[in-house]
């Protein structure tokens, strides 16, 4: 499964108190039911719900578990059978000894059912992750050994967590593809699927790379290569959050929360790249004069939120820099290029760092021959240690499965990014871009502290049986991000479309029922919006314009001419009207439904 948590802890502290207090810190990331499993004297205490967390907590409380030493915890995001008590995470092996977590896709589950079945395993679960601890029952050697044994016959992705009650209090971790982040005290151990659950306890600790191994004792943490048990030397990473659990402060949710940071994170990633001189400086990202120099070409690699910001830098290399430059789904890129231009540099952008589509992409990218510059908001992220360069956003931890600050401030870097490109390829740089930029944040306070959204707009949204948006140039990335933000929030059917594709087919869709907006941040293409919009409007839309005033049904102007900041600020109330929206029609805004925050399944 994806997305889903896992924590582990060996130690003298209340195991099932540390096992939910991580767990607790990746809540945030969507799953549908959690569990643990404690090693006690009298054998694996498990305790399992369906449901969100609290409804397993409540499940401790009433029937609190024996003394323990050792316990794996997990939230689960379903993918093979449904969202069950049964189902959830950890899953034991028929005598009741060895107790698993998994996140990942076993992609031979059907085989391996099979043959465990035939030889009278009884299976509780309809999960590929039971399979694992069924596995483990019948290898031979010490928990390293069986466990190094059992990845081997494993196609797909995961991280693995294990402990048996015979061998000791220790367990065993495995990676490939699926994040795992290990720490340990004196007389403790900690693994957990990412470091924000393991830092109210620790300040340090080291990721597991793909195809390596763990053993994990309190005290100490000794980590191979999966397929040799070759010892391999790890760098301790910090842990930059803090301990605290996330809190949306004074604001009704995380999403709004994060929309209103979205000034103080530009600032923070401009930070020390552009001063006062119109100058841009990415050294701190290893990108030098020279390292910009050699950059022939620019392949853009992400999903979601992250493509869209990478749309628009595409736009800006191809027109501004005159670079040629490409953005490509992520999940698309390994499938249909077997080849890329010498001097490409691979830019993979991801606000987790753990997408495991851009990562995959990044992979083929560096065997294509690239190099790579990770942009991302997690430094430790696996895509940042696999990468040549790194470019940190630095906008602090995004918790709302819907990205707001993470999108705009992608755009506020790759905007530095292609600034820095044209001036190491002689074009020099635009002082007034540069001015806009770092006065869209004071600009976009300003917005935020005064914009009221019209309310007939969200009655006439939240009613809509579907929802399109349109724009062109940059205005195309702006108007799919506003789409994806209503549909991920609202559950709004929505599309966007390039506005000069509208009379080519989505034309059609348009009536009196059906919002049309039109993002319109560039001056440059005023007219030929306004004329779209026009032809909504004579079919009976709702037009709306964004930015340009484009004489439709209702107008939203933004306090900015420069076509840069102007996309900034202009992602502002589409992302507003999205949670609008949803908060009109009484949906789940930070966790909608059926996504989570970090997508490390293909
Ligand atoms: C954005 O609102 C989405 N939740 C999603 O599309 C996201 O942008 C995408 O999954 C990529 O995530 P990443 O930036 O962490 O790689």
């Amino acid at each position: 499964m994806l997305m889903c948590g896992i924590m582990g802890y060996v130690g003298p502290q209340s195991i099932a108190e540390v096992l939910l207090g991580g767990l607790k810190r990746l809540e945030y990331r969507g799953y549908d039911s959690a569990g643990i499993a404690l090693g006690t004297a009298r054998g694996i205490h498990l305790a399992k719900r369906a449901g969100p967390l609290r409804v397993l907590e409540d499940e401790v409380a009433r029937n609190p578990p024996p003394p323990a030493s050792i316990g794996i915890g997990h939230t689960r995001w379903a993918t093979h059978g449904g969202v069950t008590d049964q189902n959830a995470h950890p899953h034991l092996d028929c005598e009741g000894r060895i107790a698993v977590v998994h996140n990942g896709i076993i992609e031979n589950a059907a085989a391996l059912r099979e043959e465990l079945s035939a030889r009278g395993h009884v299976l509780r679960s309809e999960t590929d992750s039971e399979l694992i601890a069924h596995l483990l029952e019948e290898a031979e050697g010490d928990l390293l050994h069986r466990l190094q044994a059992v990845a081997g016959r494993c196609e797909g992705a995961y991280a693995l967590l294990a402990f048996d009650l015979r061998d000791g209090n220790h367990m065993c971790a495995v990676r490939r593809t699926s994040p795992i982040a290990i720490g340990y005290t004196d007389s403790e151990v900690f693994v957990a699927s990412g470091a924000i659950a393991l830092a109210p306890w620790l300040s340090r600790c080291i990721y597991l790379d793909d195809g390596e191994i763990a053993d994990l004792w309190p005290g100490r943490v000794d980590v191979f290569r999966l397929e040799d048990l070759a010892p391999v030397r790890k760098v301790g990473h910090e842990i930059s959050d803090s301990g605290d659990l996330p809190d949306s402060g004074h604001h009704r949710n995380f999403y709004v929360k994060e929309l209103f940071e979205q000034p103080a994170a530009w600032r923070s990633v401009m930070r020390g790249r552009l001063g006062d001189a119109d100058a841009v400086d990415l050294t701190d990202a290893g990108l030098t004069e020279g390292a910009l120099r050699s950059v022939k070409r620019v392949q853009f690699l992400a999903m979601g939120s992250s493509l869209h910001a990478s749309q628009m830098a595409t736009e800006r290399l191809l027109e501004f820099a005159q670079i040629p430059a490409a953005a490509d789904l992520a999940s698309e890129f390994r499938d249909t290029r077997s080849f890329l231009e010498p001097g490409t540099l691979a830019v993979a952008v991801s606000q987790s760092g753990e997408t495991i589509d851009t990562l995959t992409a990044l992979r083929h990218a560096q065997s294509l021959g690239a190099r790579v510059l990770g942009l991302v908001n997690a430094p430790g992220s696996t895509i940042a240690r696999e990468s040549d360069f790194v470019f940190d956003l630095r906008a602090g931890t995004e918790i709302s499965v819907a990205s707001t600050k993470a999108f705009t401030t992608q755009a506020v870097a790759l905007d530095l990014l292609v600034s820095a490109l044209a001036a190491a390829h002689g074009r020099g740089y635009d002082p007034d871009h540069l001015a806009a930029l770092r006065a869209a944040p004071i600009i976009a306070e300003d917005f935020l502290a005064e914009f009221l959204l019209p309310d007939d707009l969200v009655e006439r949204c939240a009613k809509a049986p579907g929802v399109i948006f349109l724009g062109r140039g940059q205005d195309v990335s702006l108007a799919r991000e506003g789409s994806l933000k209503l549909k991920e929030l609202s559950y709004i059917w929505s599309e966007a479309f390039a506005a000069g594709e509208l009379k080519h087919g989505p034309l059609a869709l348009v009536d009196d029922r059906v919002p049309v907006i039109v993002c319109s941040t560039d001056p440059r293409h005023t007219t030929k919006l306004s004329s779209s919009l026009s032809e909504a409007v004579a079919r009976g839309a709702y037009g709306v314009s964004v930015g340009a005033d484009l004489r439709g049904t209702l107008h939203i102007g933004l306090p900015i001419q420069d076509a840069t900041a102007a996309y900034l600020i202009g992602a502002l109330p589409l992302q507003l009207l999205a949670v609008t929206v949803a908060e009109a029609r009484g949906c789940s805004v930070d966790q909608p439904r059926n996504l989570a925050k970090s997508v490390t399944v293909e």
